[in-house]
This record gives C-alpha cells, sequence and structure tokens, in this order.
C-alpha cells in the first residue's frame, strides 16, 4: 500500500543519527501502518496563532467556559486551596498567555496568599511574553518561568525544594491524551508530588455530541488549517512537499467513547517527499493520517482518573450549562 525508505525499522545511516527529535517523530509517525503525527507540533508560530483563532470561534467553547468558571468561581477556587495551605509554589502546565489563569493570580494576591508563579511552556515566545506582561498587571506577583515540556518539567531543579505544590492544568489539555495516556500522565505527576500536593485540572465534558464535533469543524475553517499547518511545517522544516489541497480535514467524535479525533485525509494516491531527512511516503487515496484526539469525559470518569492515579477529588467548579469541569484534587 505504500512505501518508505528511512523507516526505523531500518538499520540508522549517520545522516539520519543526527535527526532532530521532531524529525525522528515524523519518520516514526508517517511510516506507521496508520500513519499518524503527533499533536504537539501543531503549535510553531502560525500554529499559535491559529490556536488562538479557533478559540475565538462561536463554535470552540472550551475557552469560554473555562473562562466562565474561573472568572466567577476564583473565590471558591482560592478559598480550597488556601483551606490547604498558605504558602507554596504554583506551577502551570502549558501555561500559554495566561488569560485564563490570571483570575485565580490575581484573587490569591487578594487572599493573601504567599506563593511563586512558575509558569511552563513549550514556546519560548509565550515565557518571554508572560514575563514581560504579568508583573505590570499583578506588580507584586513573584514568578520564574521556565521553558520546555510539561511533562518531564516537574524534574526541574528550580522546583525540588520542600514548599507545598499546586498544579495548574487548564485548558483541557489532558484531552489531548488517550485516556490510558492521560492515567500514565497523572500517575507520573503524582510521582513527583508529594502528600497533600494539590492539582487543579480541566477537563471538557461529554455533551451533546454535534455540539463537541462543531467544535473541531468551525465554518471559518481554522481548524482545518490549524491541522494543514503541520504539513505546512514539515515542508518547511524539513523540505517536503506536502500539497496541501491535496488532504482534507476530517474530524469524528464517538460518543460512546468519548473520544473526538481529528485525520487528514489523503484525496489522491500521491507521493511525498521529505529532502533534508531523505525519505519518501506514498499515501494512498482516501488514506487517513491520524492527527490528534481530544478526549471528552464525564464527572464520573474524571473521578476514576482521580482514583486510579492516585489522587482524591476534593472539590469540581462548573460553568452554567455543565459543559466544562475544573477539578480540584489532593494528592492521597
Ligand atoms: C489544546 N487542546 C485542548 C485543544 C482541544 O480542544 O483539543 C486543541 C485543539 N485542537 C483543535 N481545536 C483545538
Amino acid at each position: 500500500m505504500f512505501q518508505t525508505t528511512g523507516a526505523l525499522d531500518k538499520p540508522l545511516q549517520p545522516k539520519e543519527i543526527k535527526h532532530s527529535s521532531f524529525a525522528q517523530d515524523i519518520i516514526k509517525g508517517l511510516s506507521a501502518t496508520h500513519k499518524y503525527l503527533d499533536a504537539k507540533y501543531f503549535y510553531d508560530t502560525k500554529g499559535d496563532a491559529l490556536f488562538q483563532k479557533i478559540m475565538q470561534c462561536n463554535e470552540y467553547y472550551l475557552t469560554d467556559c473555562e473562562m466562565e468558571i474561573l472568572a466567577n468561581k476564583k473565590e471558591q477556587i482560592v478559598t480550597a486551596i488556601l483551606a490547604h495551605f498558605q504558602s507554596f509554589d504554583l506551577i502551570e502546565l502549558g501555561a500559554g498567555d495566561a488569560t485564563k489563569s490570571i483570575h485565580l493570580l490575581s484573587e490569591l494576591l487578594q487572599q493573601g496568599a504567599d506563593y511563586t508563579y512558575y509558569p511552563i511552556d513549550i514556546s519560548h515566545n509565550v515565557i518571554a511574553h508572560l514575563e514581560e506582561k504579568l508583573p505590570s498587571l499583578l506588580p507584586n506577583i513573584k514568578m520564574h518561568g521556565l521553558h520546555g515540556e510539561y511533562a518531564t518539567m516537574l524534574d526541574n531543579p528550580t522546583l525540588s525544594n520542600d514548599r507545598p505544590k499546586v498544579i495548574l492544568f487548564l485548558g483541557a489539555n489532558i484531552g489531548n491524551s488517550t485516556v490510558e495516556e492521560a492515567l500514565a500522565f497523572c500517575r507520573n505527576l503524582k510521582k513527583n508530588l508529594r502528600k497533600g500536593d494539590l492539582l487543579l485540572i480541566g477537563f471538557d465534558l461529554r455533551k451533546d455530541p454535534h455540539i463537541i464535533l462543531n467544535a473541531y469543524n468551525d465554518s471559518k475553517g481554522y481548524t482545518k488549517a490549524f491541522n494543514l499547518n503541520l504539513l505546512q511545517r514539515i515542508n518547511h522544516e524539513l523540505n517536503a512537499n506536502f500539497q496541501i489541497n491535496n488532504f482534507e480535514h476530517y474530524p469524528i467524535y464517538n460518543p460512546q467513547t468519548g473520544s473526538c479525533k481529528s485525520y487528514l485525509i489523503s484525496k489522491v494516491r500521491q507521493e511525498v517527499i521529505l529532502k533534508e531527512i531523505d525519505f519518501t511516503i506514498l499515501l494512498d487515496a482516501h488514506e487517513a493520517i491520524f492527527m490528534e484526539i481530544s478526549q471528552k469525559y464525564s464527572p464520573e470518569e474524571i473521578l476514576r482518573l482521580a482514583k486510579q492515579s492516585g489522587f482524591k477529588e476534593t472539590n469540581q467548579f462548573l460553568d452554567q450549562n455543565k459543559w466544562f469541569q475544573d477539578s480540584l484534587w489532593m494528592v492521597e
């Protein structure tokens, strides 16, 4: 059906040993029987801008729902945190532009918490921007931005001290993992924390399937462009020749499993060459490249995830529609 050169099942050639992890991941995904690309690579400069557009789309309800929770329930959330401790490190995984967490940051200062804010983000730009913007908005904030992949950043020496930890993992980012991966992630997070530490984690809830599917198929085409942008990124960074018009954006939602999955479908049989890494793929007509999962949860599934990963859910904060949930978990 397809033919690859430079696939991982062949001995590594000297040129391949030098490949960046980006190139290695692309080779791995495009060599698989069911091709896939890793959604973490969506977020280059153009991808960041497209994601901002998505978040402003009418159909993409997630951001508004979580914003509503953080704006309207910030007192309750902060009171729930401060019931455990007054002095702590506040670590945000995938901080982005902090437009949501700023509600908590300011309420924490208001309620007299003694905390240092550590935003962690994969993007240098994001951290530089936060370090410039936040002190002007919140003059008393103590902060220290950290740049890197948040999955591994809790090992950072800056964070290895005796202070209690409060982790923020907002935006339904947990949904970009399968349920099994999410469990492994939460278990690993717990290993890096101590008894009594807290996690505020955002989940997109199961709801009318049409509402969910439309959020990943917006009428302005930003989500489509967001997915196609990864092919463009491969074109630029690996000197490839993906013809963008030869692909269709195809999201599907399975209301039984709660997973929304996005694919790019090859409209024609086509060969794509990634010159930089000397790698060729052949795509059949109608062949799919799996791009991203956005897993939806029920409140019961969230409870189960907390329990199975060694946390106890102490509070639930929902928007009016009950479409989104920020859960406060404590390490048991
Ligand atoms: C970042 N993440 C929670 C978004 C989501 O809803 O899965 C990424 C996204 N992909 C397409 N639209 C938004």
